[in-house]
């Protein structure tokens, strides 16, 4: 079967295509549209009833779930575990023996793994260690993608012997970085013993979807705003189902950044950060507050190396309330569902001119009323980006906004009112249309898949 993957930085969907119908494939039983699942992998630690099995893995809705059962609101707890005895030789030659170990939490339940596609561009990723085995990126990419995989032969009864694969069209701003990403994206696929692969970048992808039945000599614009980044073409369509490129061009902005500008702008308050430490009215430690930017950062606040920080921080803190707050977030992992919270409100914001981030949970209040115009004020930044890129794309076409006919709008992050409005002040309200948010990607994927000549081009 040939078959269409987009691998999203949240979302993952795959189509296939019998020259007139795309179908996509359920391939997340758990989630709320089974056609669209979250990109992400839980590694299990095993309990000890061997349950789950240790290093079982699972992805997209069920690997939030089980992390989420396991891990939310139990007390992280550090000790130190012996890995036994090393030879070392000191300098005069004579073997000396040292106990190595480690810090361990005793009782995390597995791993959870998002936004993996980000970091794929991170130079600085060599491994991870997951229970004692370092995994690379290219690994656990591998992982999630084999697991994608086997599950649409199930669904389709039948092995896949092609697949196209999207990929944005610029990973990160460095282009060293971005051939990193490109690099460690095709070992994963490697890995994964995919038979035959190729690339498309994600928008272009989007287009072909598009061109399928738009009428001759349109120019349009794709917008494919997703989690991780921002990805543009402009193409002209032939009328008989084709389309050529005229421009491409992306950056690395989606949402994941935008629900980073919510929390460091209007939720550090809550967990004492604005407040003042100690006799001489010292700033909060930045190297504690910077790492509330991410779930994944929080979690590594629960170290030891952070915790008397922050214990001393209850004593020091002319808010020892709100520090308060910050230990239990920390201590009982409280940092998923509260990015979760913030990503449903901006989600909410998309509709609503207000809304609220609110969590109660023992120990945590929170209760912040975030309205639209504030939120368009935090990502006044990303907005003016995207902007750029847009007019970049345009000028690359060498064309003017007055020129495109059409403008399609797909990715999640598509739908937030500041861009739509940036779109339309440049290409008028007439030109813009919302392809499906969650699947455009795939479906043109699908397509590029099942066409030989085009699959045989992008192998090129
Ligand atoms: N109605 C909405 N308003 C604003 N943002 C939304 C909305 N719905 C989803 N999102 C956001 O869109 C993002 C996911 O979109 P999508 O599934 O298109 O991304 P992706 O394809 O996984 O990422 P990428 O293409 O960047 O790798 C998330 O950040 C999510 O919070
Ligand atoms: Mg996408």
């Amino acid at each position: 079967m040939y078959v269409g993957l987009d691998f999203g930085t949240t979302n993952s969907s795959v189509s296939i295509y019998d020259g007139s119908t795309v179908t996509l494939l359920p391939l997340d039983p758990f989630s709320a549209n089974p056609r669209v699942m979250r990109t992400t992998l839980f590694v299990a630690r095993g309990g000890t009833d061997r349950k789950p099995e240790p290093g079982e893995r699972f992805i997209g809705r069920e690997a939030i779930n089980r992390f989420t059962q396991a891990n939310v609101g139990r007390t992280i707890e550090y000790a130190w575990q012996d890995f036994g005895k090393t030879e070392l030789l000191d300098g005069n030659g004579a073997v000396i023996f040292q106990s190595i170990g480690a810090l361990i939490d005793q009782n995390i339940p597995g791993r959870l793994f998002q936004s993996l596609k980000s970091h794929l561009r991170d130079s600085d990723f060599v491994d991870t260690n997951v229970f004692g085995t370092p995994y690379r990126i290219e690994e656990l990419v591998a992982i999630v993608i084999r697991m994608i995989v086997d599950r649409i032969e199930v669904i389709l009864g039948n092995k896949v012997t092609r697949m196209v694969i999207g990929r944005p069209v610029h990973y990160s701003h460095n282009p060293d970085h971005d051939q990193i990403a490109i690099d460690r994206m095709r070992e994963a696929c490697q890995l994964a013993a995919l038979p035959q692969f190729a690339f498309l970048p994600e928008p272009n992808a989007a287009a072909v979807a598009y061109a399928r039945t738009a009428p001759a000599d349109q120019r349009a614009l794709v917008f494919d705003f997703g989690g991780g980044t921002l990805d543009v073409t402009i193409i002209t369509t032939d009328g008989k189902g084709g389309s050529r490129v005229l421009s491409n061009d992306g950056v690395p902005v989606g949402g994941d950044v935008m629900d980073q500008r919510i929390m460091m702008g209007k939720l550090l308050s809550h967990f004492g950060v604005e407040s003042k430490i100690g006799r001489q009215r010292m700033p909060f430690p930045a190297a504690i507050s910077d790492r509330l930017s991410e779930w994944q950062s929080i979690f590594e606040l629960s170290h030891p190396k952070y915790m008397p920080v922050i214990e001393d921080l209850l004593h020091t803190s002319t808010q020892p309330e709100l520090v308060a707050q910050l230990k239990v977030l920390v201590n009982q992992n409280y940092g998923l569902p509260l990015f979760e919270a913030v990503e449903h409100a901006k989600v909410r914001l998309s509709n609503d001119e207000r809304t609220n981030v609110s969590m109660h949970v023992p120990g945590i209040d929170i209760e912040q009323l975030i309205e639209r115009w504030d939120f368009e004020r935090l990502i006044g930044p990303d907005i003016r980006t995207v902007a750029a890129c847009i007019d970049r794309a345009v000028a690359a076409a060498n064309l003017s906004h007055n020129d495109i006919n059409v403008v399609l709008r797909t990715g999640g992050s598509s739908r937030i009112p500041a861009f739509v409005r940036m779109l339309t002040q440049r290409f008028g309200s007439a030109a813009m249309v919302e392809m499906d948010p969650f699947t455009g990607v795939a479906q043109g994927l699908g397509i590029a898949a099942a066409d030989d000549a085009f699959f045989a081009q992008l192998q090129k």
